[in-house]
């Protein structure tokens, strides 16, 4: 590592220790920064590239809270944009990588290394919230597209995410219910939950052309559609003979959760191995399902997450 490195670590360490913090779901301190929570370790590489990143003016960003589809979108834009490549779907990087394999992510991969990437792949994702985005990618103009989902499935896939993440560090996960109460209190990495999706929704009334605002449930219901959405939003619309052809339909097939998560790489793989954030590919696929949060929260603590998401969007024009 160089010194400069080293001094800016120092720095951001020495931020982080004015911050307030609280302990967090998986039972780590997170601070408060700008307005949201993060995880230390997310926090010191938002810190980076809020100073240093600088995109290319054609990237697109894939932005999201933790669990609320990430995976899916990234499969879903990575196998759009490298359809050309594809000569058939035997080929695409998606059977053989995790799709967060296939795209960077900006506060990790290319706050260690810009050069973390390959620049013919104009895709970079991101948890950062709007508001906290580097001012670099937001003066580029560049293209960005956001996924959230219903309050309650995207807590139950949080809580369940780091469960089997602390378990597979033998470390036992926290209570659900505590956890649940954490989450209501806006205490998550990159939360509060309504925030990051209300800047991102109000961004997107503002400059329709440049942030493309979706919810996973509308693209599970019309993935066809969403898919088409997706690449024109992308500037790189289908062909009447890639429709005519099933190039359609063979992306969503490809980026399915049946597809993938039956995949090798990503029944056995491990994600960045040999750091200290390596996790085992298996646990970004669970159930892909909508309204799983009944199964695991009681009627009461639904209402309650949904009171408190219709209290927080109110006036926005925001549903989910
Ligand atoms: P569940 O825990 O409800 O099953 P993220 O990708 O943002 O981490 O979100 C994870 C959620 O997306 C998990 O939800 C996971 O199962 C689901 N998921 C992963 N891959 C998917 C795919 N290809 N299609 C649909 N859902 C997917």
């Amino acid at each position: 590592e160089s010194a400069e490195g080293k001094n800016e670590a120092k720095n951001y360490n020495e931020v982080m220790s004015t911050l307030p913090k609280v302990k967090s779901l998986n039972g780590y301190d997170y601070y408060l920064y700008q307005g949201f929570w993060y995880a230390p370790f997310f926090l010191e590489g938002l810190m980076s590239v809020q100073e240093h990143f600088n995109p290319q003016s054609t990237d697109i960003f894939v932005a999201s809270f933790p669990k609320t589809g990430t995976t899916w979108l990234k499969a879903l834009t990575f196998a759009i944009l490298t359809r050309s490549r594809l000569s058939g779907s035997t080929t695409s990087a998606l059977l053989s990588k995790l799709p967060h394999d296939c795209v960077p992510f900006l506060e990790y991969d290319l706050a260690q290394n810009p050069s973390n990437r390959d620049l013919a792949i104009p895709l970079v994702s991101t948890h950062v919230p709007y508001s906290c985005l580097p001012k670099s990618i937001i003066s580029a103009s560049c293209k960005i597209i956001y996924i959230c989902r219903d309050a309650k499935d995207a807590f139950v896939s949080l809580w369940y995410f780091l469960a089997k993440q602390r378990r597979s560090e033998n470390v036992e996960p926290l209570p659900l219910e505590k956890s649940f109460e954490l989450f209501c209190n806006g205490i998550a990495n990159y939360g509060p939950y309504w925030d990051h999706l209300l800047g991102y929704w109000r961004a997107s009334l503002e400059f329709p052309e440049k942030i493309l605002f979706l919810t996973y449930e509308e693209m599970k219901k019309d993935t066809a559609a969403h898919v088409k959405k997706l690449a024109e939003f992308m500037g790189c619309s289908f062909t009447l003979e890639e429709e005519e052809g099933g190039e359609v339909q063979m992306i969503i097939s490809l980026c399915s959760f049946e597809k993938l998560s039956n995949l090798e790489v990503n029944k056995n793989g491990k994600h960045r191995p040999d750091t200290s954030i390596a996790i085992q590919n298996s646990i970004y696929f669970r159930k892909g399902e909508i309204g799983d949060w009944a199964n695991h929260l009681t009627p009461e603590m639904g209402a309650r997450l949904d009171d408190i998401m219709d209290q927080k969007l109110k006036g926005s024009g925001l549903k989910l």
